[in-house]
């Protein structure tokens, strides 16, 4: 029987894994280990499977003994411990949602509805590090790649709503915290019918703008606001979240030549899921029902939205995806710069094809082979 390791099980995304696995009833037919950082020896979590108390998640030698680790304990934790790993010998397969391997010639980033063919040639090739892909890249190419595949696009330009949850548990936390102060500060005057609207949005400033306001996190006002800037600078102007888009989504593809894709990366009050406005340039007009047919047939989970106000308030927002499984894509038209042209609007769960989904598929996977 397969011994499988989970690290990072306690953390967000982590616990949206176990959530899942316990959904699919992905619990059986191994033997797992849970490792932690901070709570060893404790009772494992329960899952229906015997496993033995918590482990140690530095201790190499234990962590040698799995067949598989599937570790969503961040990026500091794979550059540490990964190379340690390998570096003794250890020939298990590494399922991780952390950065840190992706572009790694040794890696395959991982979406499996759409990329299972180059899984499979890694897997057969003895890849055995597979990670997933960042998450707005993950839930743009969830939606996009039907039409990537088909050779159609010239490029991308992704302009993005990336919603707290991105940012970490703490972030979301702190959106929370955002909305509550903005909430007290405006008390009654939100359903007073007589109200003067500009002192509702006075109040509104005026505890935004305050010192007080929780900004810790994101280090600037979120709920009423937004942020245009996620993650590092690069020196080619972009952020490095924005340097993600090409390279990961073209590598997960296998597309040769690349599509180039580049745009504005943007944090917005969404609490999980990221959207994204997108430019599409084809290489030739292709007309709306075959572009859309083609995103239909390239998973059960890209939704095509009509391209009509009730639909799209109904089925294209954070508030209509959170928590689901579907990659909605809608707003899809013709835009005025010329009939290669294409505008589109996608919205997907960031913790779930975007982060938790695609390991959790991973490991049936490997289990299944
Ligand atoms: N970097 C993403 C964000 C998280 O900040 O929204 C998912 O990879």
């Amino acid at each position: 029987m397969q011994r499988i390791g989970f690290v990072g099980w306690r953390g967000m995304v982590g616990s949206v894994l176990m959530e899942r696995m316990t959904a699919e009833g992905d619990w059986k037919g191994f033997a797992p280990t849970f490792f932690s950082t901070s709570q060893i020896g404790v009772a494992p979590p329960k899952v229906g499977l015997d496993a033995p108390p918590v482990m140690d998640a530095n201790d190499i030698v234990a962590l040698a003994t799995q067949d598989v680790i599937v570790s969503c304990q961040g990026d500091e934790y794979t550059r540490e411990i990964h190379p340690s790993l390998r570096k003794q010998g250890w020939k298990g397969i590494w399922i991780d949602a952390a950065k840190t391997l992706r572009m790694s010639d040794d890696a395959v980033i991982i979406l499996d509805p759409v990329n299972m063919p180059i899984i499979e040639q890694g897997l057969s090739k003895g890849i055995r590090d597979f990670a997933g892909g960042n998450c707005t890249v993950s839930l743009m190419v969830m939606a996009m790649a039907g039409p990537m595949k088909q050779g159609w696009i010239e490029w991308i330009s992704s302009m993005t709503y990336q919603a707290a949850s991105g940012a970490g548990a703490k972030n979301m936390q702190e959106l929370a915290a955002q909305m509550r102060v903005l909430s007290e500060a405006v008390g009654t005057l939100a359903t007073d019918p007589a109200a003067n609207v500009l002192e509702i949005d006075r109040a509104i400033r005026s505890a935004m703008r305050s010192p007080q306001f929780p900004t810790q996190q994101f280090g600037a006002a979120l709920a009423p606001s937004l942020i245009p800037w996620i993650d590092k600078g690069m020196a080619s102007g972009q952020t490095l979240e924005e340097w993600k888009a090409q390279v990961e989504a073209n590598k997960m593809l296998g597309l040769d030549p690349q599509i180039p894709i580049d745009g504005i990366c943007v944090r917005v009050g969404a609490m999980r899921c990221h959207s994204q406005g997108l430019t599409i340039k084809m290489k030739r007009a292709v007309p709306l029902d075959e572009f859309e047919a083609c995103i239909k047939e390239s998973s059960p989970w890209a939704k095509v939205i009509p391209n009509e106000m009730a639909a799209t308030k109904e089925q294209l927002t954070p508030a209509a995806i959170t928590g689901t499984l579907d990659v909605a894509i809608g707003r899809i038209h013709t835009l005025k710069m010329g009939p290669e042209y294409v505008g589109a609007f996608t919205v997907g769960d960031q913790l779930l094809w975007g982060a938790a989904e695609p390991l959790r598929r991973m490991l049936r996977i490997v289990l299944e082979r």
